[in-house]
């Protein structure tokens, strides 16, 4: 009974948020649009990923001031908006909080401006741990 209520209690705190564990197997399905966007391929963003959330959508880190969320680890100083830093420049165009749901739109269109703008070492991931030895990234499917 004790458990029951405490779920319910937990369930209408925190209903909105769609939190989603991925695996590297899904990537390829819900990372689809950024296949060799910028010269990076699924097996490198699977290896960033890990390194930068876990695969965890939910993942938000404070870092000096700012904040990065989700999937991506998406920086409020420049990139999305919050309450934070109302002045952030904002260019996704985007509530930091919907990069935290399981719908990957917004954050995948978000990624590729990172790409454009700053490139790939905006996710430090990439030249230290990622860019090479990629096959344990793939999804075997055997
Ligand atoms: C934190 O940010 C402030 C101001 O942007 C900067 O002066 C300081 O060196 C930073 N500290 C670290 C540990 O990066
Ligand atoms: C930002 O997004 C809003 C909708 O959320 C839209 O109306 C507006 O035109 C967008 N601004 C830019 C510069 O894309
Ligand atoms: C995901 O979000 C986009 C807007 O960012 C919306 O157009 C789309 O319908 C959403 N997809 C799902 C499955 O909810």
């Amino acid at each position: 009974m004790m458990s029951f209520v405490l779920l319910f209690l937990v369930s209408i705190l925190f209903p909105a948020i769609q939190a989603k564990q991925l695996t590297k197997c899904e990537i390829p399905w819900v990372l689809k649009d950024l296949d060799g966007y910028g010269g990076i391929t699924l097996p490198e963003w699977a290896c960033i990923i890990f390194h930068t959330s876990g695969f965890d959508t939910q993942t938000i880190i404070k870092n000096n001031g700012s904040t990065e969320y989700g999937l991506f680890q998406i920086s409020n100083n420049f990139w999305c908006k919050s309450h934070q830093i109302p002045q952030s420049r904002n260019i996704c165009n985007i509530t930091c909080e919907s990069l935290l749901d399981d719908n990957l739109t917004d954050d995948v269109k978000c990624v590729q401006k990172i790409l454009d703008i700053k490139g790939i070492d905006y996710w430090l991931a990439h030249k230290a741990l990622c860019s090479e030895k990629l096959e344990q990234w793939r999804c075997e499917t055997l």
